[in-house]
């Protein structure tokens, strides 16, 4: 079991390769659906997905993919299941396992604490049975200075959570990917690069004691984590150069050299920016001889130019699937620290490679 558990963990940090994360909740899509008119039904949600799932080269780029509950028992268009098409492109089906997050109780205003360990095993057990690999769990921290959040009691409440998910997955089969997100967009995103960098670094110090004290075993999970990147709201800009370097420093001190790898959430920001970023990541921890591979885990910055050229139209699946397929591929040369911006304007990129 456990080498199989590691050879997974690998396989999804390949050379080269990243995750999709495709697990917007229906809630999610729908609203993301909203903003553009289309309809909010479960077919265009499947063909959505199906569009995603069948985009040319889909393998070479994508290592995996995270589904939510609905999508894993959903078949594409020619019938077949998603796992099974996944699995035909070569890519490994993985399932959100959170219920997301609610207010954390005599915490801060605001402070959320994720949910969804209640009868956690049994339903890891069917996900197994049902074709899933690997897992995600998902913990929000919000940074409030008016409040004096992030509190020592979230942090440690929801490092204590992604500790057993992480345990609960490994024990019944499925590697964890452990996502602990300092929020960088929002209404009350307005930190500075250093405030950001401070919490990143308790944040991350609370989950790595969690994980130890859950016996959790570190060659078997993936780390996604927020990137270091002042508030949205900030009125701070740093350079990718400055996000890239704090970033790296702060998971060089806080994540063990044993972790299979880090795979980066994009959290809000720019298709663009979200690849230079992880670019930058690349070629710096290349000249640190970083432990572990860096690479992407992203959802809207992946999804979003298929997404928006899609807008639940049939006769537009392809072009949205070039679009995918462009960023999979950006983002797998960034992954490598071999992305230029000059890439970005070849839109015939994906056809010469
Ligand atoms: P974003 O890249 O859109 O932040 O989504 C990644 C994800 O899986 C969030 O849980």
């Amino acid at each position: 079991m456990s080498s199989q558990l590691a050879a997974v963990a690998k396989a999804l940090v390949a050379p080269g390769k990243g995750i999709l994360a495709a697990d917007e909740s229906t809630g999610t899509c729908n609203k993301r659906f909203a903003a553009l008119n289309i309809p909010q039904t479960e077919e265009l949600r499947r063909n959505y997905r199906d569009l995603l799932f069948t985009a040319p080269s889909f393998g070479s780029y994508f290592s995996g993919v995270i589904l939510y509950d609905e999508t894993i028992r959903q078949n594409g268009r020619d019938g077949r299941t998603f796992v099974e098409i996944l699995q035909a492109a070569g890519s490994l089906p993985g399932i959100k396992l959170d219920t997301g997050p609610q207010q954390l109780a005599l915490a801060n205003p605001g402070e959320k604490i994720t949910e969804g360990l209640d009868g956690l095993a049994k339903r890891v057990d069917e996900y197994v049975k049902l074709g899933a690999k690997f897992a995600k769990w998902r913990a929000v921290i919000t940074i409030d200075a008016a409040h004096g959040s992030p509190s020592d009691a979230c942090l440690h409440a929801n490092a204590g959570a992604l500790a057993r998910y992480a345990a609960i997955c490994q024990a019944g089969g499925l590697v964890p990917i452990v996502e602990p997100e300092v929020l960088m967009d929002g209404d009350l995103a307005t930190q500075s690069l250093e405030t950001s960098l401070a919490v990143h670094e308790r944040t991350l110090h609370h989950v790595f004691n969690e994980l130890h004290r859950a016996n959790v075993v570190y060659e078997e999970m993936i780390l996604k984590p927020s990137m270091v990147i002042p508030g949205l709201k900030s009125g701070e800009t740093a350079s990718v150069r400055d996000v890239a370097q704090t970033t790296l420093t702060t998971l060089l001190r806080y994540v063990p050299a044993a972790v299979a790898g880090i795979a980066f959430l994009s959290g809000g920001q720019g298709n663009e920016e979200a690849t230079a970023h992880l670019n930058e990541i690349n070629v710096l921890a290349k000249a640190e001889n970083a432990p572990w591979p860096l690479t992407f885990s992203y959802g809207r910055a992946l999804q979003q130019p298929a997404l928006h050229l899609w807008l639940g139209d049939d006769a537009k699946v392809e072009a949205a699937q070039a679009a995918l397929s462009h960023r999979g591929l950006l983002n797998s040369l960034a992954a490598q620290g071999k992305w230029s911006p000059d890439l970005e304007k070849q839109r015939d990129l994906v056809a010469t490679r």
